[in-house]
Formats: C-alpha cells, sequence, structure tokens
C-alpha cells in the first residue's frame, strides 16, 4: 500500500528511474522572525482557526508571536490535539470550524498538529457518512479548507506533504491527498529550542528513517536522489548529537545552525522529492504504527525497534543498497560484505542509542505476549505485502518482531 506515496502509479521498474509527478506546492518560509510574516500568505479576509496542542507554544512563546501576526485577521483557536492526534478530537474542532463558517486553518505544533489539522481540512468537506472512511476505506479526498503550518518539532515532514495519520481506539491509519499538503509552512528553528530530549531525539530519528525508506530498497540508477539521501542521513548523524548536547539550555546557549540544518534536513527528508522515481519501502513505518496502536509508544521509538531488524531480515533483497548504505554513510568500503552489512546494521542501533531512543521492545516493558497481538493488527489492516517488492508477508513481519524483542 503506498501509504506515503503520493503517486500510486509508480510502476517499480526494476532497472530504471520511474516516471514520475513532481508538484509540491507548499511555500517555506525558513528562519528566525518569518512568524511575523504569516499574514502576507492569507488570503484577506479569511476567518482562520489556529490549532495547536497541549500548550507548549503557550510556554515557549510561539503562540504570543502567532497572535501578534494574526492582528488583522479574524480568528479562533482549538488547542488539545494529543500526540497521536485522535479523530474524536478533530472531529470537534471539524464542528467549530462549520459553526464559525472559518475558511482558513493555521496548524502550530509539530506532526501530529499538522496531521490532525489536516484531517479537519478535509472533514470539514467530506459528503459521505463518516470522515473515518477517509482513512479506513481511503475514500479519496475530494474538496479540503486551505491549510498552513508553524512548525515547531522537525521530524515528520507534514509541514511539506500531503500525508496525515490518525488514531480511533487502536487504528493509527494514513491517508494521502494532494489537497492538504500546506499553502506555506514556517519553519523558524529558534521554535525548536525548548523541545525535550525525548522530542529532538525522535524527531531525528523520524527524519533518518523517512530517508531509509527512501533510499535502502535497491538500485533503479538514480544517482541524484541517492546522494541527495545520503545528504540527509550523513547530516542528521552529525547534527544530532550536537543538539542533544544542547538540549534544555537558555536560547542564548543554543546553536542556531544545528537546529537549522536538522529542521530542513527533517523537511527535505519527506516532502516527496527524495522518492520520486524509486522504490519506496515504508515497511517500517507501516509495523511502527502498530507498535503505536498497541503500546503506545512514540512514533520514533517504534521506527528504532523495527528497522535494524527489518534490515537484518531484507538483507539479502536489499544487498546492494545496504553495501551502498555500509560506505557512503559509514565508510565501511574494505574486507568481507557481509561483514560490512552487519556493521552497517550495527551502526545504525548504536546512531539510536546515542539520541538515547531505545531500540527493543523489552526496553520498552513489553515481552513475546505483545507479538501475536501485533500481527492481528497487520492482518486486518491488510499490512501482509510489505516493502519496496511486497515481500514481507505476515511471516517475515513476526519474524522483524520476534527479532525486536
Ligand atoms: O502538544 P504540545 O504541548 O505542543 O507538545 C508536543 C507533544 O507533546 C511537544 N512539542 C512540540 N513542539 C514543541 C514541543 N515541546 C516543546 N517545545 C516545542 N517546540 O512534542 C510532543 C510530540 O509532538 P508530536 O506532534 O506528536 O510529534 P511529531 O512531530 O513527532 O509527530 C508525530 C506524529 O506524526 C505522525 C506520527 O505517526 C505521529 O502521529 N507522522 C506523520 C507523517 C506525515 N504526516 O508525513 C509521517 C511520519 O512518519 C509520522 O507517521
Ligand atoms: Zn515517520
Amino acid at each position: 500500500m503506498p501509504v506515503f506515496s503520493d503517486h500510486p502509479g509508480d510502476k517499480n521498474k526494476e532497472s530504471a528511474v520511474n516516471n514520475f509527478d513532481y508538484h509540491n506546492p507548499t511555500r517555506i518560509l525558513f528562519g528566525e522572525g518569518e512568524i511575523a510574516n504569516i499574514g502576507n500568505y492569507i488570503p484577506a479576509g479569511s476567518k482562520v482557526m489556529v490549532l495547536y496542542g497541549g500548550g507548549s507554544i503557550k510556554a515557549n512563546g510561539v503562540y504570543q508571536q502567532v497572535s501578534d501576526a494574526l492582528a488583522e485577521f479574524d480568528w479562533v483557536e482549538h488547542g488539545g490535539i494529543s500526540p497521536n492526534p485522535k479523530y474524536d478530537e478533530l472531529m470537534a474542532a471539524v464542528k467549530t470550524v462549520k459553526e464559525q463558517q472559518v475558511d482558513f486553518l493555521l496548524a502550530v505544533g509539530g506532526g501530529s498538529v499538522a496531521d490532525g489539522t489536516k484531517f479537519v481540512a478535509a472533514a470539514a468537506h467530506f459528503e459521505g457518512q463518516d470522515p473515518w472512511d477517509i482513512l479506513a476505506k481511503q475514500v479519496p479526498v475530494t474538496r479540503a479548507l486551505p491549510l498552513a503550518t508553524i512548525l515547531t518539532l522537525p521530524a515528520t515532514g507534514s509541514e511539506a506533504n500531503g500525508n496525515s495519520v490518525v488514531t480511533r481506539g487502536e487504528d493509527k491509519l494514513a491517508f494521502n491527498s494532494p489537497l492538504v499538503f500546506p499553502q506555506f509552512s514556517v519553519l523558524d528553528p529558534t521554535t525548536t529550542y525548548t523541545l525535550p530530549a525525548r522530542q529532538v531525539a525522535n524527531g531525528v530519528v523520524d527524519a533518518f528513517v523517512h530517508t531509509i525508506e527512501q533510499y535502502l530498497t535497491y538500485p533503479v540508477n538514480s544517482p541524484i536522489q541517492d546522494r541527495f539521501a545520503e545528504s540527509l542521513l550523513l547530516t542528521l548523524i552529525e547534527e544530532g548529537p550536537k543538539a542533544m548536547a544542547d538540549v534544555g539550555k537558555p536560547a542564548e546557549q543554543q546553536n542556531y545552525d544545528v537546529r537549522a540544518n536538522i529542521m530542513w534536513a527533517a523537511t527535505l527528508a519527506l516532502n516527496t522529492l527524495i522518492g520520486k522515481g524509486v522504490p519506496q519501502d515504508w515497511a517500517t513505518h507501516m509495523i511502527g504504527h502498530e507498535l503505536t496502536a498497541v503500546l503506545g509508544l512514540d512514533h520514533a521509538q517504534t521506527l528504532a525497534v523495527v528497522l535494524p531488524n527489518l534490515m537484518q531480515a531484507q538483507r539479502q533483497p536489499k544487498r546492494e543498497k545496504l553495501l551502498q548504505y555500509a560506505e557512503r554513510i559509514w565508510g565501511l568500503n574494505e574486507g568481507d560484505e557481509e561483514t560490512r552489512i552487519d556493521v552497517a546494521i550495527a551502526n545504525t542501533r548504536a546512531f539510536f542509542e546515542t539520541m538515547k531512543v531505545k531500540t527493543r521492545i523489552s526496553e520498552y516493558g513489553h515481552g513475546a505476549e505483545v507479538v501475536d497481538t501485533l500481527m492481528a493488527q497487520l492482518e486486518r489492516h491488510g499490512m501482509v505485502k510489505l516493502g519496496e517488492r511486497g515481500d514481507i508477508d505476515l511471516g517475515r513481519s513476526r519474524e522483524i518482531l520476534e527479532a525486536a524483542l
């Protein structure tokens, strides 16, 4: 299922870059102070709804900046969107949108607020019975409210793509539509100075795995996408630990460049560019979503748990790209090829651990008893042919999960 691919027509040719359709309509306003300029990009006379999460934006001054920038607009707000945004709380926002005749949505926060806002944008114009069908039945979005984001957590790429992930009970599902790309997104690295260590780490790991999902597949003679992906991986490996070292320091002691590099890397990792024309995997994400739905792990924690074991389980089909990854990312170009792959996988795990993200299910307090539940979830959600070749069947997923314990 091409959940995070916006061009399902891709044919996955084995030896050449596929045809592609690249259009990213999101304007990026990058840098310190850019929130002040948002009024230039919201249509005059719009009734705006500002959507946000649990209150971080009130504590770090971002809310005040947004409020000042919207002085000329009539606006309402909807706070309380939780991490891994929930259907019910988003439907409450849809109700207000309709009652207040809102015509522009402004998401202020992390990926959860951005994703939730995309769902609100689509649900507000949904013409069927239940907007959950956009996710559960993949009913195409035919109309959506315009939206924009002010990003405070570099991680998901939601600020520049058409993806949204929403949770209802134990169903954590994704949809994708060109109609929910943000009109613009503000990336002000100073808004990330207040992130706790867990969220800095989560963001770097998520962006790293997004890159891997579009890179570590099989070669199709795509040197541009490959080297672009490699530059993102190397930047995240270099800058991630530096950002961790600055957590909790006051703004004047923060390294702006480190935060800026991470923020731009995370956007480019999933603004759809590096995935164009190349095979895409996404199995780590699809298995990971079940770990969040059932066990409540953070999104990035699930990726750190799954990816090293998926690399191991798929080392034959991914062999050529694993060797390229070993050489270009970890400098492993000598000696036995199997050993190089082993070390590259071990280095990947070690990088996540350097970022203080645990890489085993047992370290999150769960044991072998969870595997059957996770397998049932994968089956129920039709996740039975994952990966760039659809060769990760339920048996392979079980192997990956058992190795992840
Ligand atoms: O809710 P508030 O108070 O704002 O606090 C948030 C939240 O608790 C906090 N936070 C955000 N910015 C902050 C801050 N705290 C201090 N200072 C700041 N500047 O961080 C916590 C986590 O936020 P959340 O938005 O949940 O994190 P993230 O950006 O990692 O988003 C995760 C969600 O995105 C989905 C995930 O599945 C998950 O639901 N994804 C979306 C994707 C997409 N749209 O393309 C792709 C991803 O693979 C992913 O699946
Ligand atoms: Zn992700």
